[in-house]
């Protein structure tokens, strides 16, 4: 029978439980202990690249997140695409529990979940031209001056994702906040094709990710595209885009959440 939980921790819900967020479901039913995964990507190589196959256990195309937070994105798109392997990552250790547990619980053997920096698992840890997609839904924008320098969008980190992708490779991006949206399109277009969507996105209408929703609640305007990787670029053409893109030193409204929780 498929229950719906009443609590959002993760440790009290039960097989065949539906687990909420914001009165959201969270796709996926809980399974039975015994069919669990283990997709926490705990240990990364001391050095040298990550391989793929050996990681998965086959060949298929590969979906990366960045800066996943709780999972619902991965979760999602594992469900709905099982011949598409997915990685998940985010800097914050506390997120990634809760991601890799509800990866676990619903049998997602096609998802590994690391706690990295975004910069650092591209440029360390994959191969040129070995990811079909990436994703990054609200970059953290920092709205201290003193902490632009950890915005994620530099033109550099751009050009790192335009070299990991597969030829017609894509990046899906998403923000609430006008101005990080402006500097990403200046600073994409000259490596991707950039399409802008007009509607929420079609396979998850009530909101693709924990901030999205908390967007929709505040009734914030959620910009958001398709950007596909442009080929035939000389990797001296590449640097000289890059090198000519203004880093993300923009100011950024601070905007009040009101129903931040503890619970994830
Ligand atoms: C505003 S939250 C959005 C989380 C999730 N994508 C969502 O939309 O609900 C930004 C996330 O990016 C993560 N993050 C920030 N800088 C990062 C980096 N350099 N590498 C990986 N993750 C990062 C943060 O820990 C946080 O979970």
């Amino acid at each position: 029978m498929r229950r719906e939980a009443t609590s959002s921790v993760p440790t009290e819900l039960k097989p065949g439980d539906t687990e909420f967020e914001m009165g959201v479901p969270i796709p996926g039913v809980i399974l039975e202990q015994s069919q669990w995964a283990q997709t926490a990507l705990k240990k990364l190589p001391e050095e040298g690249l990550l391989n793929l196959e050996t990681l998965f256990g086959r060949i298929a195309p590969t979906v990366l997140e960045v800066g996943c937070g709780n999972g619902r994105f991965t979760l999602s798109s594992a469900l709905r695409r099982p011949e598409c392997n997915h990685i998940a990552i985010d800097i914050l250790p506390a997120v990634v529990r809760y991601a890799t547990r509800r990866a676990n619980q619903r049998g997602l053997s096609n998802v590994r979940v690391a706690v990295c920096d975004g910069w650092r698992f591209l440029s360390n840890y994959l191969a040129v031209g070995s990811i079909d997609e990436i994703h990054i839904y609200h970059p953290q924008p920092y709205a201290d001056p003193r902490d632009a320098g950890k915005r994620m969008m530099t033109p550099d980190f751009i050009a790192l994702m335009h070299s990991r992708l597969i030829e017609g490779g894509k990046v899906y991006l998403q923000t609430d906040r006008e101005v990080y949206w402006n500097y990403m399109r200046q600073v994409m277009l000259p490596l991707f094709d950039w399409e802008e969507l007009t509607e929420p996105w079609a396979e998850d209408p009530h909101g693709r990710s924990r901030r999205e929703m908390l967007s929709v609640g505040q009734e914030l305007t959620i910009f958001r595209s398709v950007a596909t990787r442009k080929s035939g670029l000389e990797a001296e053409e590449i640097q000289r885009l890059t090198e000519s893109s203004p880093l993300p030193q923009f100011q950024v409204e601070r905007k009040k959440m009101p129903y931040r929780r503890k619970r994830r």
